[in-house]
């Protein structure tokens, strides 16, 4: 497997400005689910940094549930096609369902999703991402909280992976040899 040091990775977006854009992104949601009882479902594996500290910043009570999805990819490629490898636990019907990603990309993954969890009939459906990347899309899927749109990079920390590397890091890096804005 192909691994990388830290000194190959550049900071792109930095621990403080994620906190300062998550309690915005909490107040938001708060705001938009006032009175509601919010079903949170993270995107494993890459999701579930960001969504420890997203519920925090809600003054809602929640629920959650995790999905295990596999995009058939290796290093910084995608190809496209998608598995789940944990479904959910608990029954999404009628239920105020917003799905947590730390990235959007291509758009496949999220496409997918819709597609799947739309027909268990939940009341709504949304999508928070951490990081959006607009200029990869390849399906016309759009969240409806973006906590940062990023350019075309392959990024680490925060949960997201290179080869399983990285997701301890505590901010968003990019691969400096690859590409790096
Ligand atoms: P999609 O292309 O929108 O289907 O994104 C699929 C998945 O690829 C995301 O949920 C991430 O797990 C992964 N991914 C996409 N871009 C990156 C990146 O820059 N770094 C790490 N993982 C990524
Ligand atoms: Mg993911």
């Amino acid at each position: 497997m192909n691994t990388l040091s830290e000194s190959d990775l550049e900071v792109l977006v930095d621990a403080s400005r994620i906190a300062a854009r998550i309690r915005e992104l909490g107040a938001e949601i708060s705001g938009d689910y006032l009175g509601r009882t919010p079903h949170l479902v993270g995107v494993l594996k890459g999701a579930w940094v960001f969504m420890a500290d997203l519920i925090r910043q809600l003054s809602l009570e929640v629920t959650v549930d995790f999905l295990g999805i596999e995009s058939y990819a290796s290093g910084t490629t995608s190809s496209g096609e998608v598995k789940i490898t944990k479904d959910l636990d608990v029954s999404i019907v009628g239920r105020d369902v917003l799905v947590v990603e730390d990235i959007l990309d291509t758009g496949q993954t999220y496409h997918y999703l819709q597609g799947v969890l739309s027909a268990h009939q939940p009341k709504s459906l949304k999508l928070v991402t951490l990081l959006d990347k607009p200029g990869r899309r390849a399906v016309p899927v759009k969240p409806d909280y973006v906590g940062f749109q990023i350019p075309d990079v392959f990024v680490v920390g925060y949960g997201l992976d290179y080869n399983q590397q990285f997701r301890r890091l505590p901010d968003v890096r990019c691969l400096r040899h690859i590409a790096c804005v």
